[in-house]
């Protein structure tokens, strides 16, 4: 089965503009991908996941499309993508492909038609309605944008009528009430899906049915104003029922969906007959005044998630800050700590999902200003609390917070000039991270004990172990800060113990008095101490 193939190999997720530069324009592409094969493949890595990289005006990074069917020429062409495509096949390597259907760029002729024409038939692929009141100047509801302010635009040239956009005006929603949409999509997929990729990452694939226009509630920084309406509606439900049936299905592919607001019961309706695995945002909020994630509060969050039948696992993404310093506290014990968190994934039930360059503990790029980032999001907010005359240093720490240059830094393959990433000379799109002669590929493939290395170690372990991927789990009474859990697969079992604070703790009695163990993993060198778990310490048994 197909999710029992990623549960064992699990994903890396390539931001395409910041893994690899062939061409020489500063900016990552797929030439560059190519030649990073052998890398990837040396890390046992079986699917790649690629960010965008259809054409786009680059709005959100890719994340508004504004042609479904060709590749962005910053990204190569599409011989190049065939040449991915065969290279990865003969390695015995999966292609996922970014699929953003909850709207599409202001750019995409769709749109276009629509703006140029309103009895165009792509009138009704977006959301247009009247505004309200005797000159329509109000919007048609109080929904706000996930990227602040209010969810709607008036059309230019069209006084008093608005399109709704979720996210930046330049990404109109599209309208999935109208057939049409459906059976475009659906063309797009199988059109990828004819060409030999795997399946689909689906952006934002919770809230893409908008049940209806009413105003909303209350919302938050993390539920936008009317987010009742869209999220996990039964529509959305349905329409990824028949897409899985009519497209994913007859081809074996995978469907792997980002559920933005949905709590963790609305995510079990969406598994079995709609999507392989999900991502959930639980596990992204350390708290609104909080840089650092409380162990005991990731304990809870990666139990209660473990609850569904295949969760996307994972620490970090693109959108996301890295994990030293968020899930492990930055300073003499970040190392074991980033070692734990990879161990984790490699332990846990359903599918890990690692980020480019989390496999060398890349840090965030904390010293990026708000004038050299790319970032919509950081400037949208910046610009948006400015209006409610919110302190200076507030407004920093919240556009930093919420903002998501931190881990899109170029990938750190060596400590020259380039970092091979690019060549030397040229300018990356997006600054180098400080430590980036300090922390990359080359200085950690001649250190037997790097992250680097403990990467491979795990991930080849999970692979070749049947009740790691594929067992049932079992958690275990524990100090609050202390992880401990059973996987079972037959006559197989594990036992993993993970300390997920960099205090010392007891070592569970469980593992005291066990004498059938073998240990299989662990993140310290020294021989494991009976009695304590060392910060960050985890360690994985085999247990007859
Ligand atoms: C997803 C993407 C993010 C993008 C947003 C809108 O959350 O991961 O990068 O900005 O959707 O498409």
């Amino acid at each position: 089965m197909e999710r029992d193939f990623l549960c064992r190999y699990g994903v890396y997720q390539i931001y395409p503009i910041s893994f690899c530069d062939a061409d020489g324009d500063g900016k990552g592409d797929l030439k560059g991908i190519l030649g990073k094969l052998d890398y990837l493949q040396s890390l046992g890595i079986r699917t790649l996941w690629l960010s965008p990289v259809y054409p786009s005006p680059m709005w959100d990074m890719g994340y508004d499309i504004a042609d479904y069917f060709n590749i962005n020429p910053i990204f190569g062409t599409m011989d190049d993508f065939d040449r991915l495509m065969e290279e990865t096949k003969k390695r015995g390597m999966r292609i996922v492909m970014d699929l953003v259907v909850n709207h599409t760029s202001d750019r995409h002729p769709w749109f276009l038609k629509a703006l140029g024409d309103p009895s165009s038939p792509y009138r009704d692929y977006y959301i247009f309605r009247p505004g309200k009141g005797k000159e329509r100047k109000t919007p048609p509801n109080n929904w706000t944008s996930t990227f602040f302010g209010s969810a709607w635009k008036e059309v230019p040239n069209e006084k008093g009528m608005y399109y709704l956009h979720l996210y930046s005006e330049h990404q109109p929603d599209l309208n999935w009430k109208n057939e049409a949409v459906y059976q475009s999509v659906k063309k797009i997929m199988e059109y990828w899906m004819d060409k030999g990729v795997y399946g689909f990452r689906c952006d934002v694939i919770s809230e893409i049915y908008k049940d209806s226009l009413e105003d909303g509630k209350k919302g938050s920084l993390s539920k936008p104003i009317g987010s009742e309406h869209y999220i996990a509606k039964r529509g959305c439900h349905q329409i990824l029922k028949r897409l899985r049936k009519e497209v994913i299905e007859p081809q074996n592919g995978v469907l792997i969906g980002e559920c933005y607001g949905v709590d963790r019961n609305q995510a079990k309706d969406f598994l079995g007959d709609e999507l392989d695995t999900l991502f959930g945002f639980e596990i992204t909020d350390p708290g609104l005044l909080r840089r650092h994630m409380r162990p005991k509060d990731l304990k809870r969050i990666l139990i209660s998630w473990q609850d569904l039948s295949c969760n996307g696992n994972y620490f970090e993404n693109h959108d996301q800050h890295r994990a030293i310093g968020k899930y492990v506290r930055e300073g003499p014990f970040e190392k074991e700590g980033a070692k734990m968190l990879i161990a984790l994934l490699c332990s846990l039930k359903g599918i890990p999902f690692f980020y480019q360059g989390e496999e060398i503990g890349m840090k965030d790029y904390r010293s990026l200003s708000l004038s050299d980032s790319h970032d919509v999001v950081r400037k949208f907010l910046d610009a948006f609390l400015k209006g409610y005359f919110v302190p200076k240093p507030l407004r920093e720490y919240l556009s930093r917070k919420y903002g998501r240059d931190d881990a899109r830094a170029p990938m750190a393959f060596t400590s020259q000039e380039g970092h091979g990433f690019t060549k030397p000379n040229v300018q990356p799109w997006q600054k180098f991270n400080e430590l980036s002669d300090r922390i990359n590929v080359a200085v950690q493939e001649k250190d037997e004990t790097s992250l680097l290395n403990f990467f491979r170690q795990c991930l080849s372990l999970r692979q070749s172990d049947d009740a790691l991927s594929l067992g049932n789990i079992h958690f275990l009474k524990s100090d609050p800060e202390v992880l401990l859990f059973l996987r079972l697969k037959g006559e197989e079992k594990r036992l993993c113990v993970f300390n997920l604070s960099e205090k010392e703790k007891v070592v569970p009695d469980v593992i005291i008095e066990n004498n059938t163990k073998t240990l299989l993993l662990s993140n310290y060198y020294q021989k494991e101490i009976e009695e304590s778990l060392l910060p960050y310490e985890c360690r994985i048994y085999k247990v007859v």
